[in-house]
């Protein structure tokens, strides 16, 4: 549907804008700072009602979340160096006070828990920081980032206005200010840190801690304002958030957001850039089309501070995932993957948006706006500073219609759902829609088995495993909790391990021999059945629902029979109203019915057993290696319950990161070297239907757009290098319901199909800079790989997308040669469509704009 100037229905909203007494040129660099050169008495960190200022100027702050604990230091400085070649001005990550106070009073800030270290990270890179203290931190973390012993503390309440927890919360916060303080790093002190968070999103939950909650909010603020930091502090989806904190939007689209005071800038600190993974789940993934849409809208309707919640989602290793459910990846669909590779056409694509939006700093800060709307869903905004600097806006809003737009008497061609930004307001030099990246679909690669012979010292082919039998039931009669009833497994573990057993007698006496039908009801998350030593079934809940109903037909014998119950959570839940008094294990009622008879067992005397004896041990640890529990001797046992399985690997060669792939296990946790690689959930496929229809148009929500129906959620872990020695690596794995080993594979992660696809009807863009781009196709393998072939080359009117291209009726059957000639052999290349045309010499479709489309397939050099 095209507009023509007659059709305005001419909406002038006209702001004005504080102006800028000094005049700068338009640059495109971003606003970095630069830490060496300004003394510490000069800088300053305050806010107006346009942003964030920052030694006395304005700033727009491109943001990006990379939580700390969810990589290893090792790869630090590469993220933080890809979120600053990707335009990123400010790193931002929660703090996760579970993991810095496992005991209270006992404090850890070592290895992937080096807060300080990280800021100091992202200072050397010359970026800003932004610290989320919370210390309620949600973040798909255990319990939400709080330590399970809070939950004891005597009178405690957790999140609202009670003495106990209030003390807590002021002592975590205060600790982490005063080190952040001496370190020097915050901004006044010469360091990066420009913000700061108290509290998460109380706001969405608030209402039923009722006026106490409203109290808690006040004090929080005051709390944090008095620890005297001298940067800003937000509040995040908290409306009343008390002056002078700033609330903040987050969501997947803020453009509507507006803060509670006019004096406040209206700042963005979750833009979720696809979703989180559940075991159960589909993968998610959020188009980049509409994510720079989202971003593009939030600054041309006054926007100055946006951050990526996540640029950089990374593994939640250990026993750090929450949820309850929640995977171990927290890929996230982010800019940079869970492995610390680009993901494109997300980075790139980001990255030139980041661009144009920097070039527009100056209009966008210290311009006034002009609004105008356009019949449906279009809107230009034209910022304009004194000094005539100009940026202006044209967005359409329509889920399915292209649209003529007339900004000054120009007519532009803008894609529905998306924004095209002029930084000179003139030319189009980014388009939301318009993708000029690469699309890559990394590869697994599957590593040739290689072990080190014990003792030996030779290589060899194939792994040999050791196992060792988890007792069922009772494995310490010292250690036995008797009580007559069911008990909390959270209040019981106190979230010490993820196992509890649930054991009592029946008798055949009281419902007679034969299948009786169990019936019981849990709070979560999992069960393993077993009657009389003998395993009997699994229940468990899903992220949706984590409480579940158990019927299942046991066969009794005579006499006694023993009933066992393997309760295991699968992370704390960490979001929603009262989530810390949520509770675990099995709550009842468990009863049995034959015929007529039903026997209520709730009451029975239950022995407890907390965690399971492998554990106890050590067994995943280095030192346990070579302890005797590991069985050598005996046929290693496949699909059986409750083995820990151990061998050793030789580290693949080269630098591409590594994972091992677990499709073959059932469910339970994995090791390396004694470090957590997480939770696994082999058999838990996805059955969510929304896998096929994937349009960028539209409202996101999470669910669209997602990935791997019927597949496992989760079958790659990721094994970070630095985590791994050149030859012995030791592997250890506890499998819960049944697996086999000996199908477990290693894998290295590189780019595999890497595809480009453009198009000369979009529209030339210009550059930042102002010189206009003609339509270009790149590719580009990753450092050590060449391209090796190219499955589909298309000069005419291609259709389709990465790996499912087809030609259209317009196609140069030259295509394929010349894209060849031009690329394979070589690590990156590129072809503009105009050349492409040239080459071929004959127009296949005259008069008709041609694109091109090239697939191809990068290999690496030398092969693991
Ligand atoms: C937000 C929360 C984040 C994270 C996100 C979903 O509500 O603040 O911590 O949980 O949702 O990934």
């Amino acid at each position: 549907m095209n507009i023509k100037l007659g059709d305005f229905s001419l909406t002038l909203i006209l702001m004005m804008f504080i102006m800028a007494s000094t005049s700068k040129s338009i640059s495109s660099t971003q606003s970095s700072f630069n830490y060496t050169k300004a003394e510490p008495q000069q800088r300053s960190v305050t806010y107006d009602e346009r942003a964030i200022v920052i030694d006395g100027e304005r700033k727009l702050l491109i943001s990006a979340s990379i939580h700390y604990p969810r990589s290893t230091p090792e790869m630090w400085p590469d993220l933080i160096a890809k979120a600053k070649e990707g335009g990123v001005d400010v790193i931002e990550s929660y703090m996760f006070w579970n993991m810095h106070e496992p005991q209270r009073g006992q404090f850890v800030f070592e290895g992937r828990l080096d807060l300080i270290r990280f800021i100091r990270e992202t200072h050397k890179a010359g970026l800003y920081f932004h610290l989320r203290i919370g210390p309620y931190a949600c973040a798909e973390w255990n319990y939400g980032g709080f330590p399970a012993w809070l939950h004891f503390l005597e009178g405690i309440r957790l999140r609202t206005d009670n003495a106990v927890f209030k003390s807590e919360m002021e002592r975590i916060t205060t600790k982490i200010v005063d080190m952040v303080k001496d370190e020097k790093l915050f901004y006044w002190q010469g360091g990066p840190v420009i913000m700061a968070q108290i509290e998460n999103e109380y706001g969405l939950i608030n209402k039923p801690y009722e006026a106490a909650g409203k109290r808690y909010v006040k004090w929080a603020a005051k709390m944090a304002l008095g620890l005297d930091t001298k940067v800003p502090w937000v509040m995040c989806a908290q409306k009343d958030a008390p002056d002078p904190v700033i609330n903040t939007c987050n969501g997947f689209y803020c453009d509507h957001f507006k803060p509670n005071s006019p004096k406040k800038p209206k700042i963005w600190t979750e833009n979720w850039t696809g979703w989180f993974l559940a075991f159960g789940g589909t993968k998610p993934r959020r188009p980049v089309e509409d994510v720079a849409f989202a971003v593009a809208r939030f600054f041309q309707s006054g926007g100055t501070f946006q951050n990526y919640y996540m640029y950089h989602g990374g593994t939640n290793f250990e026993r750090t995932a929450g949820g309850p459910f929640i995977a171990t990846s927290y890929d996230y669909d982010a800019p940079v993957d869970e492995y610390g590779l680009i993901n494109q056409p997300k980075w790139g694509h980001l990255k030139d948006l980041h661009d144009t939006l920097h070039a527009c700093e100056r209009p966008l800060l210290h311009g006034t706006v002009q609004h105008s709307t356009q019949g449906h869903g279009i809107v230009t905004s034209v910022y304009k500073t004194k000094e005539d600097e100009c940026c202006a806006f044209l967005s359409n809003k329509d889920d399915k219609f292209d649209k003529q737009v007339y900004f000054r008497g120009t007519p532009y061609q803008v894609p529905a759902w998306s924004v095209s930004l002029l930084p000179d307001c003139k030319t189009v030099a980014f388009n939301t829609a318009q993708v000029k990246h690469q699309t890559t679909v990394m590869n697994m690669n599957t590593v040739e088995q290689k072990q080190v012979v014990p003792f030996y010292g030779r290589e060899k082919s194939t792994f040999t495993w050791e196992s060792f039998k988890e007792p069922i039931g009772i494995w310490d009669a010292n250690k036995v909790i008797i009580y007559n009833g069911l008990k909390d497994q959270m209040n019981t573990t106190r979230d010490t391990t993820d196992y509890m057993w649930y054991i009592t007698s029946v008798y055949s006496s009281n419902i007679s021999v034969g299948i009786s039908q169990l019936s019981l009801r849990s709070l979560g998350h999992s069960l393993l059945i077993f009657l009389n030593g003998e395993f009997k079934g699994h229940a468990f809940g899903s992220y949706e629902r984590e409480k579940f109903q158990l019927q299942l037909p046991l066969k009794l014998k005579d006499g006694k029979n023993e009933l066992a119950f393997l309760s295991t959570t699968v992370g704390l839940k960490n979001f929603g109203p009262f989530f810390d008094i949520a509770g675990t294990g099995i709550d009842g009622p468990v009863s049995l019915t034959q015929a007529k008879t039903k026997i209520d067992i709730s009451k029975n005397q239950w022995k407890y057993q907390i965690g399971l004896l492998g554990e106890k041990l050590n067994l995943q640890s280095e030192r346990m290696n070579l302890s005797t529990h590991w069985d050598a001797n005996e046929e290693l046992p496949i699909s059986q319950p409750m083995i820990w399985y151990k061998t050793s690997f030789i580290s693949p060669s080269g630098y591409d990161p590594v994972a091992i792939n677990l499709e073959s296990m059932g469910k339970g946790a994995v090791w390396v070297n004694g470090h957590g690689l997480g939770r696994y959930w082999s058999d838990y496929t996805a059955s969510n239907l929304e896998c096929e229809k994937c349009s960028y148009r539209g409202k996101y929500h999470a669910g669209k757009c997602s990935q791997h129906c019927g597949q496992p959620s989760q079958r790659w872990f990721h094994i970070p290098r630095a985590w791994v020695k050149p030859t012995y690596n030791l592997l250890v794995i506890f499998e819960e319901t049944g697996g086999d080993p000996s199908q477990i594979r290693f894998v290295t992660r590189a780019p595999g199909t890497v595809c480009s696809h453009v198009s000369e009807a979009q529209p030339m863009l210009g550059t930042v800079n102002g010189t206009l781009e003609a339509p270009t196709m790149m590719i580009e393998c990753g450092p050590n790989q060449k391209i090796s072939s190219i499955g589909f080359a298309s000069y005419g009117s291609p259709r389709g997308s990465c790996q499912d291209f087809t030609h259209g009726r317009c196609h140069a059957y030259e295509s394929l040669d010349i894209v060849r000639q031009a690329c394979i052999g070589k690590q990156q290349c590129s072809l503009s469509v105009k050349r492409m045309g040239n080459l071929i010499g004959k127009d296949p479709c005259p008069g008709r704009p041609k694109s091109l489309a090239v697939q191809a397939l990068c290999a690496s050099e030398s092969r693991n």
